[in-house]
């Protein structure tokens, strides 16, 4: 069976995009696959610095996942920092490629054409990303578009290591997910944390709905396009056609029905998601630590053997 690994990095609420972007093609997807899940918190920590908030993201984070119905007896959930090879095999792989190489990765070069100074964790980061993902004999990587370089990075990783040390690693594949970086935000751009245009998905009822009424509806045609394409999420295409035709130019009634559509699908999966304790999460977490940390230091060990250290 083939192996599928993703990451994802605890850095704030999920919205509707992750969801229907992400996390939904990955539930859809485990169900076939050897599945791992992990919550990047060594990468988080290139960009935050309050461990407060990593704690209570990387928490919350798992919680969401669980909420939206990954299922842990099927998928390995696994908290990066848990993992102490994936810092090691980075190392490895710092030592194989260039300065140049990893100069050219576009996270450290959006940092630096805005005149920033990136850290060196964030220079290194496509070589953890790689460990994480080599590490496992990972055969997939569903992600979106924009990790589609670092899947790149991975196989070059792979193969510099192969080609140096005997072959050991799979070159993995991304699988870019359809749908991916399209869901668009109260505002019609790309809906994300950073544009402050999101509707949260585990948010409660009234911040869903002031996130929805807030949509923007000036567009030129007869539907309002932007809260029909969130809409169309919810609700099958050939109902939501016939709702805005019957409700052509009035703006707040199908917004109050997106609202209600909304609801019946997060409603009972919020509830699942308060049921959830602190106690429950770090339970499963702590399966997951047993279970990818026994297939991360078997490999290791080969991985040792190979470049001399033992
Ligand atoms: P954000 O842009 O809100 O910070 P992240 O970069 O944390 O989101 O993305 C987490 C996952 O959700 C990624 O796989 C990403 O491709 C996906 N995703 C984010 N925003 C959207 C969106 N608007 N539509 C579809 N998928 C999205
Ligand atoms: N870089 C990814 C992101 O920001 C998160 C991530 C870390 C990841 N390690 C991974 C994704 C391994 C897939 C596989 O979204």
């Amino acid at each position: 069976m083939a192996r599928l690994l993703t990451g994802l990095q605890p850095s704030g609420a999920l919205h509707i995009g992750n969801y229907f972007g992400a996390l939904k093609p990955f539930i859809d997807l485990s169900r076939e696959h050897e599945s791992f899940l992990m919550v990047a918190d060594y990468h988080a920590l290139t960009t935050l610095k309050s461990p407060d908030e990593l704690r209570h993201h990387t928490l919350d984070v798992v919680r969401d996942y669980l909420a939206a119905g990954v299922d842990p007896a099927r998928a390995v959930i696994f908290k990066q920092s848990d993992i102490l090879e994936h810092l090691e095999l980075a190392w490895i792989f710092e030592c194989l490629v260039t300065v140049p190489f990893l100069m050219q990765a576009h996270a450290y070069k959006d940092k630096t054409a805005k005149g920033l100074e990136a850290n060196a964790g964030l220079f290194n980061y496509p070589m953890l990303m790689a460990a994480d993902i080599l590490l496992y004999d990972t055969d997939i990587v569903p992600v979106g578009e924009d990790q589609r370089q670092h899947v790149e990075y991975a196989r070059e990783a792979a193969s510099k290591f192969n080609n140096t040390f005997g072959t050991l690693f799979k070159e993995p594949k991304e699988h870019i997910l359809k749908g991916i970086a399209t869901v668009p935000g109260t505002d019609g751009k790309k809906m994300s944390k950073s544009y402050g245009n999101t509707i949260p998905f585990f948010g409660t009822r009234d911040e869903i709905a002031k996130a929805a009424m807030s949509i923007v509806t000036d567009s030129t045609g007869e539907r309002p396009e932007n809260v029909y394409a969130i809409h169309a999420l919810f609700r099958e295409k050939n109902e939501l056609d016939s709702l805005y035709e019957a409700n052509q130019g009035k703006y707040q009634a199908l917004k109050e029905a997106l609202i209600e559509d909304i609801e019946a699908v997060v409603a009972p999966l919020r509830e699942k998601r308060d049921a959830i304790s602190d106690d429950d999460v770090m339970r499963v977490l702590e399966k997951g630590k047993r279970d990818a940390g026994k297939i991360a230091s078997a490999k290791m060990a080969e991985v040792r053997e190979a470049v001399g250290v033992r």
